[in-house]
């Protein structure tokens, strides 16, 4: 017990206060806990082996089962820990209630030169999103591009993981998807959009390389959750609350699920972020004949299937002539050379989520949330698989 805590605690029992020593006793508790547990990681091995043992349990096949623990573990090796292991319980309970279907296989309907439309069969969207992001690398590697069209599919996590599997080998990835309607338009105050995320992503010379992966509304709503989880307030611009008017209360902001277009409002031009989301629909929806719009079901309504649209694209920068991936390197490094209006350097889409990998290396693992490993314990127990393993986190 630490100096700090024992004389809170002495505090309390010269106050003639049990009834204030038993109240903060648990607080006390709980600030010792998350102090220890912010001193330990999970290796990423390890958080793959839960997940997927977690999606076996639920009836997904070994392999499927690690396909969506490798995607998970690598969104909270990102940092993105709203799509992470925050995601994993969202997951079984779509496949308990019947509405994914653990043991589907991606189905080709068209498959022709460069381009394909996948049915996605209702599986698990990460194992969807991986067997097209996988072809259109192929059919680029054929032709120059490739572009595969996907409908019948589910929420497939970041997409940033699926732009990277083109970097690694050398080619311009793209991806993106429809999600549930959550983004009230410019001057609306209903939802008709989702949060609709793209990502592009391409290799530069000398190691470096743009990953660009961001949701078309301000925030994902998965921030908003995590605000909640760490009960804190939101930024403003994030969301509408259920009045309608912008919120900084991320349970109210939750709530009414309202999130603001990237600009958040019109006179910050909100509208472009509103045209992206559009954009975005017109790839996935429109092009493959998933649902779209406000026809998507709502967000965690278990009323129909999902049916997502998704796009994938995948283009061999040699196939135009040497030279790319220097001329990028060379503009990356112009940008990062700027003179900035802070100590802070100029950085470029992609350099939070490798600082971030990076990070978890030095560390041996990766740290969550104490209220997230509280979470996921507890998750462990009730689905009868081992815990994570948390070991000390190495000094940096
Ligand atoms: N599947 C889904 O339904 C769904 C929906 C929404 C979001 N997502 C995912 O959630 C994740 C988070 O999305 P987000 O919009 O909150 O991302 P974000 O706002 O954290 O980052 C967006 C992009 O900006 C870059 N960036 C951050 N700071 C920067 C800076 N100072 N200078 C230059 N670039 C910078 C990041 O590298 C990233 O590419 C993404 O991986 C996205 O794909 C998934």
């Amino acid at each position: 017990m630490s100096n700090v805590h024992r004389s809170l605690l002495a505090a309390c029992s010269n106050a003639s206060s049990l009834k204030y020593s038993l109240k903060l006793a648990p607080v006390i508790a709980r600030m010792a806990s998350n102090r220890a547990t912010e001193q330990m990681v999970v290796p990423k091995e390890d958080v793959i082996r839960f997940i997927a043992e977690c999606l076996t349990k639920s009836g997904t096949t070994p392999e499927d089962g690690r396909t969506v623990g490798h995607h998970l573990m690598t969104a909270d090796y990102c940092g993105h820990f709203s799509h992470g292991m925050n995601r994993m319980q969202m997951y079984v309970q779509d496949i308990k209630d019947e509405m994914t279907d653990p043991v589907a296989k991606p189905k080709v309907v068209t498959d022709f030169q460069a381009i394909a439309l996948v049915d996605g069969n209702n599986g698990l969207g990460q194992v969807v999103g991986k067997f097209c992001m996988e072809m259109a690398m192929e059919k680029a590697k054929k032709f120059g591009i490739g572009m595969v069209s996907v409908r019948g599919s589910n929420h497939y996590g970041i997409c940033g993981y699926y732009t990277r599997m083109a970097v690694e080998q050398g080619l311009i990835g793209f991806t993106c998807t429809n999600t549930s309607p959550l983004m009230a338009p410019t001057r609306s105050k209903k939802a008709c959009l989702g949060t609709n995320p793209l990502s592009l992503g391409m290799k530069a010379a000398g190691g470096d390389s743009f990953v660009l992966d961001m949701a078309t509304t301000a925030v994902a709503l998965g921030k908003i959750e995590l605000a909640i989880r760490k009960e804190e307030p939101i930024p403003e611009g994030w969301a509408l609350g259920t009045d309608g008017k912008p919120t900084r209360d991320s349970e109210d902001a939750y709530k009414a699920s309202l999130l603001m277009p990237l600009g958040g409002e019109e006179n910050n031009s909100g509208y472009k972020g509103y045209g992206l989301g559009l954009m975005v629909e017109v790839l996935c929806g429109v092009l493959s004949g998933s649902e779209f719009g406000s026809n998507i079901r709502q967000w965690k309504n278990k009323s129909k299937i999902a049916n997502l649209g998704q796009c994938f694209m995948a283009v061999d920068p040699a196939a135009f002539g040497p030279g790319s991936e220097e001329r990028l390197g060379k503009l990356l490094q112009q940008l990062r050379d700027l003179p900035t209006v802070s100590d802070k350097p100029v950085i470029i889409a992609g350099d939070p989520e490798k600082a971030s990998m990076a990070r978890v290396d030095k560390e041996g693992g990766i740290t969550y949330h104490p209220n997230q490993l509280q979470a996921s314990k507890e998750f462990a127990e009730l689905m009868g698989v081992q815990p994570m393993k948390l070991i000390a986190k190495k000094a940096v």
